[in-house]
């Protein structure tokens, strides 16, 4: 992978730089702006050497031009990051745009609109990457979180620009989690929580060989008990998933790591913020009700586990942490990881959401930036994003 370093000379060029500002809004503001600011380093790094930038990035999965998947918040939240003037253009590409282009003077930045206003985005349309290549004369993707989908903006357009190479975040992000794959300290320690053993399957399969204990939360723990014969209640519980839980307890059975699952529960009949949630001594779920955190004892068990491991890897809630009474879990999984003495390398989505809503983000030792992308490189898969900067 061509890196900045090899970038070459960019005074007074026009750099095309593919950033992740799929950030989440309310009411036309930025209300977690870790992409962003993560995106700052290579940006200024840029300006540094005297490139005029075009940012372009995707922005949630809008269908047409939906002006609430505007890239406006973001381009105004990155000019008060940067102090700097930041342009928001029109559209993605066209006339207007690329008259603005070329009248950026060095260190100023262009943001183009939403690149999935585009339909040819999602679908590497070659005239989409001929049109986003016309506006520069070197590309830097810097969008981790994109990596994984092999799209006009992150794929079409690396191959038609010979002077490319990834920024700062994508690097960090790669070297990191190939790292954890390729060299991790021993004992490695992966959580992995959230709703579905299917989204989960592959990297429970390759820590399976890689880890010395994998720690099993979430409602993906409800197919694992269906699977031992445990009653589960109304949990989360699809019967594909009971077959996958089952070919992975198999797997387990001769792997090098020890696979754990919840020893406690909490308990309520619905899953709603003012549901009565109650603690459960044991995993044996009655009927009518449902599982929606990992219990106290786990939780202390877990993150014993945690703090005695040399790396650690967190990817997934351990229960529904988004309602105040299953939040509990995946608080204690956080504070764990904040304060365990290894390396702690947490996946993006909703376990980085909750390390960053908990202000522990700058005590763990990487917050991934990607989600789906940070899960298909564990799985051992290329990503397209980073295959096209070879
Ligand atoms: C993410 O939020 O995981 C990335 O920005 C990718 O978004 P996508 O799943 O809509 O491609």
């Amino acid at each position: 992978m061509r890196t900045l370093a090899d970038l070459g000379d960019v005074d007074g060029k026009r750099v095309l730089v593919r950033v992740d500002f799929n950030v989440p809004l309310d009411d036309g503001r930025v209300t977690d702006d870790t992409r962003i600011r993560a995106a700052v380093p290579t940006i200024e790094e840029l300006r540094r050497r005297g490139a005029r930038l075009v940012l372009v990035s995707h922005l949630g999965r809008p269908k047409e031009r939906e002006p609430e998947l505007s890239l406006r918040p973001a381009a105004a939240h990155l000019a008060e990051l940067t102090e700097a003037k930041v342009t928001l253009a029109p559209a993605v590409v066209g006339e207007d745009v690329r008259a603005l282009a070329d009248r950026l003077g060095r260190g100023e930045m262009l943001v183009l609109e939403n690149v999935r206003y585009e339909p040819g985005e999602t679908k590497n349309d070659p005239a989409l990457a001929a049109a986003l290549a016309e506006l520069a004369d070197a590309y830097v993707d810097d969008a981790f979180g994109a990596a994984h989908r092999a799209h006009a903006s992150t794929v079409g357009v690396a191959e038609l620009i010979e002077q490319r190479a990834a920024g700062l975040l994508l690097e960090r992000e790669v070297m990191t989690l190939s790292k954890l794959l390729e060299d991790p300290e021993q004992p490695l320690v992966a959580v992995l929580g959230g709703a579905k053993v299917s989204d989960k399957i592959a990297v429970i399969e390759r820590f399976l060989a890689l880890a010395d204990t994998i720690l099993i939360g979430g409602a993906m723990c409800f197919p694992f008990f269906a699977a031992q014969g445990h009653g589960v209640g109304s949990s989360l519980c699809e019967a594909d998933d009971v077959s996958l839980a089952e070919r992975a307890l198999q797997a387990a059975a001769g792997a090098r790591a020890r696979l754990e699952l919840p020893r406690d529960l909490v308990i309520a009949d619905r899953l709603a913020a003012d549901a009565r949630a109650q603690p459960l001594d044991g995993i044996e779920v009655p009927e009518g009700m449902m599982g929606l955190d990992i219990g106290p004892r786990t939780s202390e068990r877990y993150a014993q586990a945690i703090g005695d491991a040399a790396t650690v890897f967190w990817n997934g809630p351990m229960g529904a942490f988004e309602l105040e009474p299953f939040a509990a879990g995946t608080r204690a999984v956080a504070e764990a990881v904040a304060s365990a003495p290894g390396t702690t390398v947490v996946g993006g989505g909703d376990s980085a959401a909750a390390v960053q809503g908990l202000g522990l983000a700058d005590r763990v030792t990487h917050l991934s930036t990607g989600g789906g992308a940070a899960l298909e490189l564990i799985e051992g898969k290329a990503l397209p994003g980073v295959e096209a900067l070879k």
